[in-house]
């Protein structure tokens, strides 16, 4: 059985301080949660706030970041890298996210060197792929879905692979109010699975989460968990107010 994992992607919102707010409020509310993984991933400059006042006992609370670079130093101007967010407690990284890909003109193998600096940091990424609209509705999703979820592994050993988390997040669904329908995001993820037993072996794709992502909100989380096949979400929008996000945590099967 895998673990559930919901994990909040706080995108370029709240500042330092009321990361930490936002923060208290979410550790509180989910407190009897214990069979839940749950990560939140707040800009850079909330980490350590965040790192200060995460209580060390709750065992399935994680720090994680929204992206990073591949080095652990440099000369790159306004980036971070893993070794920083490991000394900041960060366990997970989002990588690949689509506004990544598509404000910020990251490409695949971009999207891979980070998943290789990610694990061999010790960091867990959580790796996005994900269709657009048009590609949706010109039956291209299998073939978009295949060549990102490959390009994204590439030369990913097998004893590694497993500590990845994916997230299917359609780019139609992302901040529209357009959620993919349990049926839809379960039927994407099934084939992102039999594309990682293609790639690796069949027990890799049944042990690896997979996430689904693009307006998952209180109302409609229970459907989308009803899926065998869908392991938890990334949540944007929804996971900024406490009570929502707390509510999509404490989901039912
Ligand atoms: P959303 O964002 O929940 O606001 O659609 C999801 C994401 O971008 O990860």
């Amino acid at each position: 059985m895998r673990r559930a994992v919901i994990a909040g992607n706080w995108k370029m919102y709240k500042t330092a301080a009321e990361a930490v707010f936002l923060f208290q409020k979410i550790e509180d509310m989910v407190k009897e949660i214990d069979d839940v993984d749950i990560v939140v991933c707040p800009t850079f400059v909330a980490l350590r706030g965040l790192s200060v006042v995460i209580d060390q006992d709750r065992p399935n609370i994680y720090l994680g970041a929204q992206n990073m670079h591949w080095e652990e130093e440099g000369a790159f101007t306004g980036e971070i890298s893993p070794l920083m967010l490991r000394d900041l407690g960060c366990q997970f990284v989002i990588l690949g996210h689509s506004e990544r890909r598509q404000l910020f003109s990251e490409t695949d193998e971009m999207v891979n060197k980070k998943v290789h600096s990610a694990l061999s940091h010790s960091l867990s990424p959580i790796l996005c792929v994900g269709e657009t609209l048009e590609l949706r509705e010109a039956d291209k999703t299998e073939r978009v879905i295949e060549s990102q979820v490959t390009a994204g592994l590439a030369n990913i050993e097998e004893d590694q692979v497993s500590s990845i988390v994916m997230a299917y997040e359609p780019i139609w669904a992302i901040g529209t109010g357009r959620t993919a329908t349990p049926e839809v995001a379960a039927e994407t993820i099934k084939l992102i699975r039999k594309i990682i037993g293609d790639l690796y072996t069949a027990d890799i794709a049944e042990k690896i989460r997979i996430l689904y992502g693009g307006s998952v909100k209180p109302g409609n989380v229970d459907s989308l968990m009803s899926k065998d096949d869908i392991d938890g979400a990334l949540v944007g929008g929804a996971c900024l107010e406490p009570e929502s996000f707390a509510r999509i945590v404490k989901f039912t099967r």
